[in-house]
């Protein structure tokens, strides 16, 4: 029980206390200083004040009953002194608040959180599908971006007339040597792939490799479409490695991402650097293949490139087809992110749009 219900019980037991105690509390409550909570302690507690008219009127009262009234006295004294340093409490705190709120600070508000960064969808999805590929056994490897076309072409088997190679489509950036008469052949690399011959150069088989990095096109910047843009690159080259194991490769590797009801299926197409080569398709995981606008009533949602590594590719970095075989894939990772994430254009990725970027 409070100070102050106490003190209204203890008027209704002693009805002599009643107007003293009742007096006591409206001069309480009327403070609103600290000269006032003075004044009032003075005025009730003091050597002149209320509580010694109040003993003296006890020592006055026939002796049974000053006992019990003397006690109620003493417990009036220490209710009142109670409720004095409470309200005495209550006045210096809100002092201490105005003189905090003029300094423009309002310490009964709540604290603010700092905004606090963190990772891009871009780079979670390159760790995503990194980190499966680790699960698998394969080492993380990067290349250089500003790239010789040697790397990025020809030993990737890419002939002079491949229109990739044209001015229109790659960042060519100068001559290695400016004596030399044919074209500018460093350039920004078009794409993750000739970390494979990188790598093929300087170690022996077993290898098996993934690769994440940033790629140049000179593109027309569109919803599907950026100068620059992230691929993960992987390849395996060791004794009997065959196109069935490629595709169990790639079919845990899109359960991993996309989830386990998932399947994986290889249409033909072309690369220089592999033959035969396939596209490959997930089934789409929004409708489980029964068609959608997601996977455009399709079933099926393109998600990489790939094949077997093409012997002309072996023979620039000297293993010998007829020892070794490999297979290696490239996927683009906004496609991925934007099939994953539903996001329609491409172009968000890079816009420094923080609404657009903390919705992942
Ligand atoms: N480099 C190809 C591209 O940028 C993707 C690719 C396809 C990579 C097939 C591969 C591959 O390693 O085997 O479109």
């Amino acid at each position: 029980m409070g100070e102050l219900e106490r003190l209204r019980e203890l008027s209704r037991e002693n009805k002599s206390l009643k107007s003293v105690i009742e007096k006591s509390i409206s001069i309480i409550q009327g403070c609103s200083s600290l000269e006032d909570t003075r004044d009032a302690r003075i005025r009730i507690l003091g050597r002149k004040g209320m509580i010694t008219a109040v003993f003296e009127g006890i020592s006055k009262m026939p002796e049974d009953e000053r006992p019990a009234a003397g006690r109620a006295g003493n417990e009036f004294r220490t209710l009142v002194t109670a409720l004095l340093e409470e309200k005495e409490k209550e006045i210096e705190a809100s002092i201490h608040m105005e003189s905090r709120e003029l300094e423009g600070i309002d310490i009964t508000l709540p604290g603010r959180c700092p905004p606090l960064g963190k990772k891009h969808i871009l780079s979670k999805v390159i760790d995503d599908v990194v980190e499966i590929f680790i699960s698998l056994g394969y080492s993380v490897e990067t290349g250089p971006e500003v790239e010789l076309d040697y790397y990025n072409f020809e030993a990737l088997n890419t002939p002079a007339y491949h229109p990739a190679r044209s001015l229109q489509d790659t960042f060519y950036v100068k001559r290695s040597d400016p004596e030399r008469e044919e074209p500018d052949d460093i350039l920004l690399r078009t794409h993750t792939s000739p970390v494979q011959i990188r790598v093929m150069e300087s170690r022996k088989p077993p290898l098996y490799v993934i690769s994440p990095g940033k790629a140049y096109r000179k593109d027309e910047i569109d919803a599907t479409h950026t100068a620059m843009f992230f691929q993960v690159e992987g390849f395996a080259v060791d004794r009997g490695i065959t196109m069935a194991q490629l595709k169990g490769t790639l079919e845990v590797f899109a359960r991993k991402l996309f989830g386990s009801k998932r399947t994986v299926r290889l249409r033909p197409h072309f690369f220089p650097f592999t033959e035969p080569s396939a596209e490959v398709d997930v089934s789409c995981f929004a409708c489980d293949g029964a068609g959608c606008s997601i996977c455009k009533h399709s079933g099926w949602l393109e998600i990489l490139g790939c094949g077997m590594i093409d012997p002309n590719v072996f023979s620039h970095v000297g293993y010998d087809p007829e020892e070794f075989s490999g297979f290696a894939f490239g996927m683009g990772i906004e496609r991925i992110a934007m099939m994953k994430y539903g996001i329609e254009d491409m172009r968000y990725f890079y816009d420094d749009n923080i609404k657009f970027l903390s919705r992942f």
